[in-house]
C-alpha cells in the first residue's frame, strides 16, 4: 500500500474513455485523491457526472472553465495541486499535442504547467499506433520522461484484434503509483546486456546473430525511470543510449564477459538480454581471406557461458536469463533455468513471425525458481520491460 497521492486524471476522446470510471475507482480504492479533467470530445464517451460522483470532486471540463472566465487560472491551480498527471485514455491526437507542446484546451495547458511525472495510457486502432507520426510522438514523449502504460494487444473497438487497446485500469493505477513512489529498483544497480556479439573471422568478416538489442535497451531505459543506476553492456547495435544509462560497448563474447564481470559484483539485478555467440573462430585470419585461396575451413571453439558463471561473481544479485527458442518453450525454459542457475528465465518463440527478431513487440513466458511460469501477452517491448521489472523487482531483498 502506498501513501495517498493527488492524481489529476485527464480523459481524452476515445471509446476507452468509458473505462476511466474504473480507473478512478481503482485509484480511490488505493487511497488516492483523484480530480478528473475531460477534453471536449471525452464528454461524448463518458458522462462528467459519472466521474464527479466516483471521484467525489468537481470535474474540470471546457464549458465550465470557459464560463468561469479567462481571469481564472484553473490550469495553474490544477497543475499545482496534482502530484501526478495521468492521461487515460490518451488518443493519438492528444499524444501529438503533448509532443508538440500545444496548449489549445484545459488538459494541454495544464500539462504544460505541470512539472511532475506524467503517465499516459494510449488507446487507438493498431494502424494509428504504428503510424510513423505517432511513433515519433511517443519517442519524443518518452525522451522527455513521460511514462507509458500499455497499450496492449487485444480486441479493438473496430472488432479487429491488434495492438492499441488501453492497458487495464489496475495496471494504469499501478503505473501511477510507480511514477511517484520509490519502488524496489530505486537506488539499486542494474546490469543489462543487449544485442548480439560479433566473432571475427578475418578483419572484415564475423559470425553474428540477428539480435536487435531492443529488448535490453527497453529494460535499461525503464530501470532508469524507476530510479536505478543502470549499466548497459551493448553488443554491436544501432540504438541510441537511453538517457541516464551508463553504456559500455563491446563486440565479442569475451569482451562482453570481461565487461559484465567487472560490473556484476556491484549489481543487485542482472538482465542478460544479449544473444551471446556460443562459438568463435579458433584462428581468426590477420588479413582478409581471399577468394582465390578457395573455400576456407573455419574451425570454431566454444565461448564461455557468461551467465552460467555469474552466480560465483555476483552471489547476491537476482539473475535473469533470456532465451530465444524456436518452439517448445515449456521444455527448454525450465531446463535452461536450471542449467544457467538463474532466478528467472525469459523465453520467447522466435519462430513466430509477429514477435521475431527486430520486432518492436514481444510475447514471453517467464520461468522462475518459485511459482508457476508467468505469461506476458504480445505487447510493445517498452511496456513489457515495465511488466518484467515489476516481477523481478519483487524478488529483490528489501
Ligand atoms: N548466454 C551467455 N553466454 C553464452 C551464451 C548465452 O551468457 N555463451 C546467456 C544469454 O545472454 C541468455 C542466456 O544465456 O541470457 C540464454 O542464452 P541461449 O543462447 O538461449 O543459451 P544457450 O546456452 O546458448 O542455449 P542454446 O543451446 O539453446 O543456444
Amino acid at each position: 500500500m502506498s501513501r495517498p497521492l493527488r492524481v489529476l486524471l485527464g480523459v481524452t476522446g476515445g471509446i476507452a474513455a468509458y473505462k476511466s470510471a474504473e480507473i478512478v475507482r481503482r485509484l480511490r480504492g488505493r487511497g488516492h485523491a483523484v480530480r478528473c479533467a475531460l477534453t471536449r470530445s471525452a464528454t461524448s464517451f463518458v458522462a462528467p457526472l459519472t466521474l464527479e460522483v466516483l471521484s467525489g470532486q468537481a470535474v474540470l471540463q471546457e464549458e465550465y472553465l470557459e464560463a468561469a472566465g479567462s481571469g481564472v487560472e484553473v490550469h495553474i491551480e490544477a497543475a499545482a495541486w496534482a502530484e501526478v498527471l495521468c492521461i487515460a485514455p490518451a488518443t493519438a491526437h492528444t499524444l501529438g499535442r503533448l509532443a508538440l507542446g500545444l496548449a489549445d484546451d484545459f488538459l494541454t495547458t495544464t500539462a504544460l504547467a505541470f512539472t511532475g511525472p506524467v503517465v499516459t495510457a494510449p488507446a487507438m486502432h493498431s494502424a494509428m499506433w504504428s503510424h510513423p507520426a505517432v511513433r515519433e510522438n511517443v519517442e519524443t514523449l518518452r525522451r522527455r520522461g513521460v511514462r507509458f502504460a500499455g497499450p496492449i494487444e487485444g480486441p479493438l473497438a473496430s472488432g479487429e484484434v491488434g495492438m492499441g487497446r488501453m492497458a487495464d485500469p489496475e495496471a494504469i493505477a499501478a503505473a501511477v503509483e510507480a511514477a511517484v513512489l520509490p519502488g524496489p529498483l530505486t537506488g539499486r544497480t542494474v546490469l543489462v546486456t543487449a544485442g548480439p556479439t560479433f566473432e571475427p573471422v578475418d578483419p572484415v568478416r564475423f559470425l553474428g546473430n540477428r539480435s536487435s538489442g531492443k529488448m535490453g535497451f527497453a529494460l535499461a531505459a525503464e530501470a532508469v525511470r524507476r530510479g536505478a543506476r543502470v549499466v548497459l553492456v551493448a553488443g554491436p547495435v544501432h540504438l541510441g543510449t537511453p538517457p541516464g544509462v551508463e553504456r559500455i560497448d563491446v563486440r565479442t563474447a569475451l569482451d562482453m564477459k570481461a565487461a559484465v564481470e567487472s560490473v556484476a559484483p556491484a549489481a543487485d539485478l542482472v538482465l542478460m538480454a544479449a544473444a551471446v555467440a556460443d562459438f568463435r573462430p579458433l584462428h581468426p585470419a590477420a588479413t582478409k581471406i581471399k577468394r582465390e585461396h578457395g573455400v576456407p575451413f573455419l574451425e570454431l571453439e566454444a565461448n564461455p557461458d557468461v551467465l552460467a558463471g555469474l552466480r560465483a561473481v555476483a552471489p547476491r544479485a537476482v539473475l535473469v536469463g533470456f532465451a530465444a527458442e524456436t518452439g517448445d518453450l515449456g521444455v527448454h525454459g525450465p531446463a535452461k533455468l536450471e542449467r544457467k542457475k538463474v532466478d528467472f528465465l525469459v523465453a520467447n518463440d522466435v519462430s513466430r513471425k509477429d514477435i521475431a527478431f527486430d520486432s518492436d513487440a514481444n510475447e514471453v513466458t517467464v520461468f522462475r525458481r518459485t511459482g508457476e511460469p508467468v505469461f506476458f501477452p504480445r505487447q510493445q517491448k517498452e511496456a513489457l520491460a515495465g511488466g518484467l521489472l515489476d516481477l523481478f523487482g519483487g524478488m529483490l531483498p528489501s
